[in-house]
């Protein structure tokens, strides 16, 4: 089976969350199962500061409204059995980030990846290959599925490919002004309400949930929630009228990178057999951060990593701070996004020091630090279409405090005092946090419980192989 992705993210070069995962782990897992993988990307400049290309000497002339935009053809070295393009344009992705500054999304964004989705589409027939799945990710690849269903209608080229389109967030759905319709060069019915129009606007992730053959997003719970009108984001009805496409496959861990058994990123190994080297990175976290030294456990760690954004659920976790600080016990927070919810963090960390530490930026080695030296991992979001952040704290005997929503729910099971990996609660407010949170740093100070709780997570399977079959399912049905 040739299966094309086309998606703005890949770890370790070009991320901004957990999209990035997950293009880097799915693919290689459905080269495991057989397929034949291709992956398109930007061409950002994070990823040529990364990662060796060779130049093929192609260009593609894309059509953007009335004009004719060049892209250079690159090809990645191939890993794990996946071949890499990427489209160059440095007009476009010549930049230090991915979307936007701290300052707000580029202005240009819906040119950006409108130019890149048509890119992708036409990639196939200048290598002259023949997709049977093309599967595109998130808003900014939405529109390949519909590109490519209009391709079916004049020529031949698509007619064996099938088309799949993952939700990995609802929240963000790529919309602009209908100014920028005529940019994709679509028949005038589709901007309607049956069309991409969406309350005056044009919205890229439409695109994907109506004219794929498959819908998927990244967990069973999501793909029920994002039914309703209270977390459909305005999509909710569109998304109904697909139920029936719609098929909920929750996220895996790539063992390679998140195992604390082989991670080299932390200063020493462990497994659920001897936790001995939790202690060493337990103490190792306390160092960076500034925490001082807790050799008797009386001070469980709470971790907390992720993008400051309103999803993650610091509104209802920071007015409860106090609380946590006085039960007593530490937070480490590690995070950027909102300048907002920077600044709490750091009005946080100066009134409580010794207890609260806050690094702001992006850091992949101390993610992993905090992931290994906590005792227990906060996820209060207030959404969550699957999260990585607690299969990763599961894996690494990190007991992860959750929201009850999305994939959270699918994936941590309350500790009722004889099972469950971790400690969850419902309302999204500040007291059942607290509850939750108290709950679990009980747990933490009786030991043989804890051990329990640690082990259960530690044993579960979260492989992506598992994960691949179940793709490999959905394409199989179209
Ligand atoms: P989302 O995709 O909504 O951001 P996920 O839990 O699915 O949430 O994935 C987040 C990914 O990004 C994880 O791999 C996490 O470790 C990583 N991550 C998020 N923020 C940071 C940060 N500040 N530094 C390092 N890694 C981060
Ligand atoms: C999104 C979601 C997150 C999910 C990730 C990968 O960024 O916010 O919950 O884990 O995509 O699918």
């Amino acid at each position: 089976m040739q299966i094309w992705m086309a998606a703005s993210e890949m770890a370790p070069y070009a991320k901004t969350g957990g999209l990035a995962d997950v293009i880097a782990d799915l693919p290689a897992a459905l080269a495991g199962a057989g397929a034949e993988v291709t992956c398109v990307l930007p061409f950002y400049r994070a990823i040529w500061e990364k990662i060796e290309v060779e130049d093929l000497g192609m260009d593609l002339s894309i059509e953007l409204g009335d004009r004719q935009v060049r892209a250079r053809i690159l090809q990645g070295k191939a890993d794990d059995g996946v071949r890499l393009f990427f489209i160059r344009r440095d007009e476009y992705f010549d930049r230090s980030s991915l979307y936007g500054t701290t300052r707000g999304d580029y202005d240009d964004n819906s040119e950006r990846f409108i130019f890149f989705s048509k890119a992708a589409c036409q990639l196939p027939r200048l290598l002259n290959q023949r997709p049977d799945i093309f599967h595109a990710h998130d808003w900014q690849t939405a529109l390949v599925p519909l590109f490519i269903k209009l391709e079916k209608q004049v020529s031949g080229f698509f007619s064996g490919t099938g088309t799949v389109f993952t939700i990995h967030n609802l929240a963000y759905q790529g919309t602009f002004w209908g100014l920028d319709f005529p940019m994709m060069n679509l028949p005038d019915e589709f901007y309607s309400p049956a069309g991409l129009e969406f309350y005056g606007n044009i919205n890229l992730m439409k695109a994907g949930i109506l004219f794929a053959d498959r819908l998927t997003t990244v967990s069973p719970t999501y793909a029920q929630e994002i039914q309703t009108q209270e977390s459909g984001c305005g999509l909710h009805e569109v998304i109904r009228s697909r139920a029936r496409d719609l098929h909920g496959i929750l996220n895996g861990v790539n063992r390679q990178k998140w195992d604390p058994a082989v991670d080299p990123l932390i200063p020493a190994q462990y497994s659920v057999n001897d936790l001995s080297g939790k202690w060493t990175c337990r103490k190792a976290l306390l160092e960076e951060m500034g925490l001082g030294a807790d050799p008797k456990r009386k001070l469980p760690i709470l971790g907390w990593v992720g993008r400051l954004a309103e999803q993650k659920g610091l509104d209802i976790l920071l007015p409860a701070m106090d609380s946590i600080v006085d039960l007593p016990a530490r937070v480490v927070f590690l995070g950027s996004g909102d300048d907002r919810y920077e600044q709490e963090l750091r009005e946080l960390e100066k009134r409580y020091p010794g207890s609260v530490a806050v690094r702001i930026g992006y850091d992949n080695r101390l993610a992993h630090l905090i992931e290994a030296g906590a005792d227990l991992f906060l996820m209060p979001s207030r959404f969550e279409p699957c999260g990585l952040n607690q299969l990763y704290s599961l894996v690494y005997g990190t007991v992860p405090i959750v929201r009850s929503t999305g994939g959270l729910a699918d994936t941590v099971r309350d500790w009722d005092g004889r099972s469950g990996n971790g400690f969850q609660f419902r309302g999204y407010d500040s007291p059942e946090l607290l509850e939750a949170v108290g709950r679990a740093v009980a747990a933490f100070h009786a030991p043989g419980e804890w051990a329990r709780i640690q082990a259960e997570g530690m044993r579960e399977d979260h492989s992506w192989d598992r994960v691949a079959a179940r793709y490999m399912e959905v394409y199989g049905g179209i």
